[in-house]
């Protein structure tokens, strides 16, 4: 296993380009088995669950192959329509295969994702929207089992805003009979993203980047050829890891629009954000200090649960006391136990944490774990902001969300490398 080592304290400076967004290239390809047919996607990562989807969809049948940045993707024939859990357990996206997969062979067998780092993770929503549809739908030995002749339009509405549930219903409703209306549902920009290659293959769907999406059923599509969106998330913990350096840069070609809660967060805590055409700018005001900012995550457009951890760093290091209640996972403060090695002053009770910052020199590098992809780019935050060095093990949980990592920090002025453990 290989491990990550940060020698901290240097402020990040210059311009890193942002990648294509794991989670909109996941339902994406997801989306590719839809119909048969040769589709395009471009720039799709090249992550470890991008990997992991790549094994799926060529164990189902399809021959998948990467040049650059941009994947052909041929589903012209399914060997069969089984996720097996193999699979399944490494990434539990990989559910996204089940609206699909019913949808074109009208019975699919995709393995039930199990527990999660970061919370209970249930898919209740996904089976109870199918069975909604007029699918049969059974859990058995382990695995969700779905058939049906054909699928049914009707309304269907979500307790919660669910991404990958949204996401699920959505390209299963494409090929059903009359109309679906999905109420309630997730707004986040991966949706849109989705939204759109759909529609370019045939689909109609009104209502993009609202919480009710309209879905006209249609008998047939054809292979789609779209582009990945910038990810945010990335471009979100690019931004917080120069602010926690005390330095001053630009994230490129992303889309400031799908960060509206975390620019606006960062210019309370005192940081200076510019918006400019396809890149955002951090830089510090002339005092040297920030101050405490609290954070409540939600659904989009409020503010991300995938840059909660990240921003609990930078407000290790404020002055004054930040709130973070994060509202989506139940286990998601992981990254406290670790951040607090590195000398961070954190309160949790349940789903409520507090932070008393310390000032820019507040943090000091020490040996920490990675437990799940979030919390660890946060300790990657937390060590290039510390004195000294960190070791962060168990990186591959990185390596499922961060497109050249090290690269990217090291142009960025980081002192940082892997090494074996
Ligand atoms: N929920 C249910 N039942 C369901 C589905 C969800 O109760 O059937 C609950 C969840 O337990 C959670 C809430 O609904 O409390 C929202 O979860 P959601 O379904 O939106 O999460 P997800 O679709 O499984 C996606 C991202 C996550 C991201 C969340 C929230 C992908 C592949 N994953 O997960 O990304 O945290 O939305 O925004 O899109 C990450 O990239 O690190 C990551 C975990």
């Amino acid at each position: 296993m290989e491990k990550l080592v940060i020698e901290g304290g240097i402020p990040l400076q210059g311009e890193v380009k942002i990648s294509g967004a794991k989670n909109a290239a996941l339902p994406l390809m997801a989306a590719t088995l839809l119909c048969a047919g040769r589709h395009i996607l471009r720039n799709v990562p090249d992550l470890r669950d991008t990997r992991t989807l790549t094994r799926l969809l060529e164990n189902l049948g399809a021959v998948v192959e990467r040049k650059g940045d941009c994947l052909s993707i041929d589903t012209t024939v399914l060997r069969h329509g089984e996720a097996p859990y193999e699979l399944v357990k490494t990434m539990r996206a990989s559910v996204l295969v089940l609206g699909p997969l019913l949808a074109r062979l009208g019975k699919t067998r995709v393995s039930l994702p199990g527990g999660c780092a970061i919370g209970e993770r249930p898919v209740n929503f996904h089976t109870d929207g199918l069975r909604q549809l007029g699918a049969v739908c059974t859990i058995k030995e382990g695995y969700i089992e779905a058939e049906a002749e054909f699928l049914r339009g009707t309304t269907i509405y979500f307790d919660i805003p669910s991404v990958t549930g949204t996401e699920n219903l959505l390209m299963a409703a494409t090929l059903a009979r009359g109309t679906t209306v999905l109420k309630n549902a997730a707004r986040e920009p991966e949706i849109g993203n989705l939204v759109d290659m759909l529609n370019s293959m045939g689909a109609r769907i009104a209502g993009r980047g609202t919480d009710v999406l309209t879905i006209e059923g249609v008998t047939a599509l054809q292979p789609a050829d779209c582009r990945i969106i910038a990810d945010r998330i990335e471009a979100g913990t690019y931004l917080l890891a120069i602010a926690a350096t005390g330095g001053s840069g630009r994230v490129t070609g992303c889309c400031p629009a799908d960060l509206p809660s975390l620019v606006e967060k960062l210019r309370y805590a005192g940081l200076v954000i510019r918006e400019e055409g396809d890149s955002l700018a951090v830089s510090w005001p002339g005092a040297q200090t920030l101050v405490g900012v609290d954070i409540k995550t939600a659904p989009f457009p409020g503010y991300p649960t995938d840059l909660q951890a990240q921003f609990m760093a930078l407000m290790t290091l404020c002055n004054g006391q930040s709130a973070i209640h994060e509202t989506i996972f139940e286990n998601r403060f992981m990254h406290v136990a670790e951040l607090r090695r590195m000398g961070a002053k954190i309160k949790v009770d349940g789903r409520f944490a507090v932070v008393s910052g310390q000032g820019m020199t507040g943090l000091k590098g020490a040996p920490v774990m990675a437990t799940d992809l979030r919390a660890s780019s946060s300790l990657v935050i937390a060590g290039l902001a510390a004195s000294g060095r960190t070791d962060i093990s168990r990186i591959y949980h990185l390596e499922r969300g961060y497109e050249n990592l090290v690269e990217k920090l090291t142009g960025l002025g980081a002192r940082v490398w892997k090494e074996r453990e």
